[in-house]
């Protein structure tokens, strides 16, 4: 005998981990099925994000930069620190506690929520009258009948052809957050976000690190203005970031791994490495989902198909997340999970796209929310800016980490806020009342006139809105 739901999510990443829920409180008789398993071989709902992304992402940028303080900036301080040592078995261990404690929340959160939870992979099985039969195999092995199915798959790390992963020389994000000693030299291919996160982990305790970018200027995506600055800072930290190259043979070895490379010059060039991380993007993840029995249509990137509301061409089949178009990040897929469980409840939820926040968590951190200069420029549309250095802000002189700015972007006429982008210290928690403001259309005005606590570092994004009219009062 199948059991019968009204709602079926596949996948317990933040985009399905959320929807159930979501439908849940709306009165729904949902399951959540996840395959991801511990070391032990038990649950680990979370996804990506929490296994092997964000969160434990997280946690070695922390541990990495207490080491790099106590390394080198608590002698300002006063702070002297003897016979100082880092333990990165310990580091890794740290982070698994605290990866598994995410788990264990969103597995409470199903009982609070009396979602059921299946541990093992689904497939589409057919379309039947009340819905589609899913087949759940491993640890659990049910058929499953839902009259509506949220797919929430995710995606995984892109390899480059010619080196695939082997966790052990070639490293996905997967093994570059599981290396248990650091390397003496490490390479990564890609500076995107991970390439900056993981190959900022791994300098700060040690690591010759030199990452090898096919494009031609830094973080193409970014704030021109902001990225500079951020290459500056991360040049400074002794991280090699080559722009503009060619990658060409990958050769693995026991001992290491070799790269043929040529750089903007043309020039051939090799760099050998003792790990290689190829952060090159990532691909949607339909393997085993068995699309084609029910004609639930993928495009040519084997993303599944949508439109603006996450409906898929099937009858009651939606898709949110990483397996989807739009950028691959947690938050989006929380919303879009939202969002449709709201739709099936015959609510109208609701997505802003233009108000998606960007994070990458190096030191200094990068955010940043709506559009760059350089879009508004190729828009066409008139604006004003505004910037504020954290150099002139008392929290972060206090802080001492004073590199990187605030630059807010206002429609020339309306003075909308149409963009603002952060290099600094705390720049995640910045950006949050700059999406807030945006998504309100508020006015660079709007933030010139809110009172911001002294000393903040929060001060600097007003100083922002105060200089897009050119009134800064502290610079
Ligand atoms: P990414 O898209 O951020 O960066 C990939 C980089 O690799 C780009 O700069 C690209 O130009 C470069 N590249 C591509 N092919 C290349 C080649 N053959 N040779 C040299 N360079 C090449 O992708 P990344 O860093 O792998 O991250 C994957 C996804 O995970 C992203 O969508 C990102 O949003 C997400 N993520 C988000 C985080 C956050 O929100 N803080 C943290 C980590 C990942």
């Amino acid at each position: 005998m199948s059991k019968q739901f009204d709602v079926i999510v596949i996948g317990g990443g933040p985009g399905g981990y959320i929807a159930a829920i979501r439908a849940a409180q709306l009165g729904k008789n949902v399951a959540c099925v996840d395959e991801w398993k511990n070391a032990k071989g038990g649950p680990a709902p979370g996804g990506t994000c929490t296994n092997v992304g964000c969160i434990p992402s997280k946690a070695l940028l922390q541990s990495s930069e207490h080491f790099e303080q106590a390394s080198h900036h608590f002698a300002d301080h006063g702070i002297t620190v003897k016979g100082l040592s880092m333990d990165p078995a310990k580091m890794v261990a740290r982070k698994d506690t605290v990866v598994k404690q995410n788990n264990d929340g969103i597995l409470y959160l199903f009982k609070k929520n009396k979602v059921s939870f299946f541990h093992g992979r689904a497939s589409f099985v057919k379309a039947v009258d009340a819905g589609y039969e899913i087949k759940v195999a491993g640890a659990a092995e049910e058929t499953l009948v839902g009259q509506q199915i949220i797919v929430a798959t995710g995606s995984n790390a892109r390899a480059l052809p010619g080196a695939a992963f082997d966790e052990t020389m070639v490293l996905s994000n997967e093994g570059a957050l599981a290396l248990t000693a650091v390397p003496k030299k490490m390479g990564l291919i890609g500076s995107g976000v991970i390439g900056l996160e993981m190959g900022s982990v791994w300098r700060r305790l040690g690591s010759e690190v030199t990452i090898l970018e096919g494009l031609p200027d830094f973080l193409g995506a970014v704030d021109q203005q902001i990225a500079k600055e951020a290459h500056k800072a991360f040049v400074k930290q002794g991280l090699k970031i080559e722009l503009g190259v060619k990658v060409g043979d990958i050769k693995v070895g026991k001992k290491g791994v070799s790269v043929a490379w040529t750089n903007a010059k043309g020039e051939a060039q090799t760099l050998d490495v003792d790990k290689l991380i190829v952060s090159i993007g990532r691909v949607p993840n339909t393997i085993g989902l068995n699309a084609e029995a029910v004609g639930l249509k993928l495009d040519e990137r084997g993303a599944i198909v949508v439109d603006g509301d996450c409906k898929t061409n099937l009858p009651g089949v939606w898709a949110v997340g990483d397996v989807v178009r739009g950028p691959m990040l947690a938050h989006k897929a929380e919303e879009e999970g939202v969002a449709v469980a709201e739709r099936i409840a015959g609510q109208h939820g609701h997505v802003n796209f233009n108000t998606i926040p960007w994070v990458i968590y190096t030191s200094p951190e990068i955010a940043w929310v709506g559009r760059t200069e350089q879009q508004l420029k190729s828009d066409g549309v008139a604006y004003k800016a505004g910037t504020f250095p954290f150099l002139a802000n008392g929290r972060a002189r206090a802080l001492g980490d004073t590199t990187g700015m605030v630059k807010m972007l206002a429609d020339a006429t309306t003075d909308e806020i149409l963009g603002v982008h952060i290099v600094g210290p705390m720049a995640s928690e910045l950006i949050a009342e700059c999406v807030l403001a945006m998504e309100f259309r508020a006015s660079s005005e709007d933030i010139a006139r809110v009172c911001h606590a002294h000393p903040s570092l929060s001060e600097s994004t007003k100083e922002a809105a105060l200089a897009v009219d050119k009134r800064t009062l502290n610079f």
